[in-house]
This record gives C-alpha cells, structure tokens and sequence, in this order.
C-alpha cells in the first residue's frame, strides 16, 4: 500500500470530477496508476503529495493515504492490526471521519473502533474533533471500507468567489468551482504560464492564481478587461497581464497551457463572429504558442464540434448541463 492514496469525489452525476483528478495527479507524476471503484471512489497508486492535491482539487471532497481495503465483516480484524503508531506519535490529537456512501448506519460503530484501536497503540492520543493533527479516514461502499489517513481536510468556500460576489459582474461568469475545475484539467504546475483568451470577468484567472500558476488574460472587451482586474485584486490577487486585444491575433509567443471559456449567445459578444468560426481561428493560433505535449482546455456549447484539429489530438470531451438551452461540452486538447 506503500503510495496508494484513496479519494472520496463529489457527486455531480459527471464525468469531470474523475477527469479532473487523473489531470491533477498527473502533472506530479505522469506513472500513476488508477483503479476506479465507482463514480465517487478512486483508489491511485503514485507518488505525489496528498495534501497538493486535495488543496487543488475541485472535486475531491477528501482523501487518505491508503491503510486497507476490506470487507466490512472484516473491517475490526483489520483496523486492529493496523500499526497507527507508525505514522503518527503518541501525543497526537486525532479525529476518524467515515463518508457513508452504503445504506447501513455503520459510521458511529466504525469510528469508535478506529477511536479504540488508536487509543491501543498511543495510550497517549487525543481526540480533537476540532483541530485534529492526524485525521483517520474512512469510505464505507457497497460492503466495503477504505481506510487511510490524512492530515489534511479540504475546507473551500467556493460561495466567497461566485459571480455575484465579485465587484465585477457579467452574467457570463463561470462558477469558481467549475473555473478551477478546468484549471486543473490542464495539468499546469505552481509557476507555469496560463492563458485565458477569452477571460470576461477573470473566473479562470483567478482559480488559476490561487494555486500558484501565473496567468494572462486576453478580452476584446476594454470593459471586461477592467473587470477581471477588479476581480483579481478584490481577492489580493494578480495576473501578469490582462491585455485588451483579439484572441485571433494573440500579443503572446509561448504559453504552458490555454484554458478558455469561448463567446456564445447574446451575454458573451463575440462581435458578429460565429462561435464555430470564431474556434477554429482560435485553434490555429492556439497551435502556434503551444509547446509539445501541453494542454489547450475550450469550453463550448454542446452543439458544437471543434475542427481544424491536426496538430492537437482531442483527449477528452466532457459534457456539463446548465439549462435547458444550454449545455457547456469541455473540450480536452493536447499538442501533439
Ligand atoms: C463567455 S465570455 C467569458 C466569460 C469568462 N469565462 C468569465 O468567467 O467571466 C467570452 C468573452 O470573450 C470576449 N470576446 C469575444 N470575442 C473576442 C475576441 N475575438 N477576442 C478576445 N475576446 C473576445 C467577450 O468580450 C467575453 O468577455
């Protein structure tokens, strides 16, 4: 179990959520290996930081570092022999958290005995349900239990940075937790070069900068450009550009990944050009700042197919319902 880690997803009856964890882990570590449980459970054997990962994350509500896997008629055995004393030290302050996705009430039963067998090894130990140092872990599925332990509980007030909260509003505006979402997919690293050609209020701009990546933005809006500035420094954040001028003629030469949510409809002007147009002379130009390898994420309606695609191989398609005329599909490109 050396470098398996378990994480518990958020249920959005999507396939984002899966996706976006494969790109997170792997831009740490491209050999991971992953074993889908179902929807909302993924087992990851790999070596990277637990806690990078979960911080990052839009859609991994917690995780562990793997301890067992068993049945739940086998679950005390188990648990009994596992050696907490070796990750964690004898004063520690500890709480056992159990997500509960079967129907049988067994979380209560569960948690105390995690609570006993800790308290077994470290005489010790405390339990801090407030402020615990080690947190141990638990998924119970189907007749099953996964049990780790993290020191790391994801804690996100997406509500702080929604549309309206902004000083800056435009009803184009992506949720936060959508916009970090499609960061993630582009497998950037702290200190990679991020682009938003089309940024409107600055939504990916901002998720991108809170993780640590370095971000310009684009709009042919004066207008929208102003906006995302407010937005940006509203959250003591900054971008290193945010440049009015036209996606189709780019100011940029070389950028680490594009990530992009395209004018459609009358709430995000793309000047009289159609969408479909308007993307395929985007790709191009996308083409021709891209490194090898990296990755070009476009948010599009649904009733859209990208062309024009030689030099990028379309890794993913994603669809995400919005309302009854619109659903957004993400596409997933890599330079070839
Ligand atoms: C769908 S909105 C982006 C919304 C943004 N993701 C957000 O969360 O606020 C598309 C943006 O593209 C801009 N736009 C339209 N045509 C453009 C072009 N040719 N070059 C650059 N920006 C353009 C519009 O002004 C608009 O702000």
């Amino acid at each position: 179990m050396a470098n398996k880690k378990f994480f518990l997803l958020s249920g959005e009856r999507s396939t984002l959520p899966q996706a976006e964890l494969r790109a997170i882990v792997e831009t740490y570590d491209d050999k991971a290996k992953f074993e889908i449980i179902n929807e909302r459970v993924m087992i990851v054997d790999g070596r990277f930081d637990l806690k990078t990962v979960l911080k990052r994350s839009a859609y991994a509500n917690a995780g562990g570092n793997l301890l067992t896997h068993c049945k739940i008629e086998d679950a005390e055995k188990s648990i009994e022999t596992i050696a907490f004393d070796e990750f964690m030290e004898d004063s520690v302050s500890f709480a056992a958290y159990i997500f509960n996705l079967s129907d049988q009430h067994l979380s209560e039963k569960m948690e105390s005995i995690i609570g006993s067998a800790v308290k077994k090894r470290l005489p010790n130990a405390k339990v801090s349900l407030r402020n615990p140092q080690k947190i141990v872990i638990g998924i119970i599925f189907d007749d099953h239990l996964l049990l780790g332990f993290t020191d790391y509980m994801a804690k996100r007030i997406w509500k702080l940075r929604r549309p309206r909260a902004r000083p800056f509003f435009h009803p184009s505006a992506l949720y936060p937790k959508f916009a970090r979402g499609l960061v993630n997919l582009s497998h950037v690293k702290e200190g990679d070069l991020l682009l938003d050609p089309f940024c409107g209020t600055g939504s990916v701009l901002i998720e991108a900068s809170i993780i640590g990546i370095n971000t310009i933005g684009i709009d042919v809006s004066m207008k929208m450009c102003r906006g995302s500035m407010d937005n940006l420094k509203h959250y003591m954040l900054e971008s290193l550009g945010v440049i009015n001028s036209d996606a189709l003629m780019l100011p940029i030469k070389n950028v680490d990944a594009i990530v992009t949510d395209v004018p459609y409809g009358r709430c995000a002007s793309s000047r009289g050009i159609k969408t479909m147009n308007l993307l395929q002379d985007f790709v191009l130009q996308a083409d021709a700042i891209m490194p090898k390898g990296r990755y070009c994420i476009i948010v599009h309606p649904n009733t859209i197919e990208l062309n024009n695609l030689d030099t990028f191989e379309v890794k993913e398609r994603h669809e995400v319902y919005v309302h009854r005329s619109l659903t957004r599909a993400i596409t997933v490109l890599r330079k070839r």
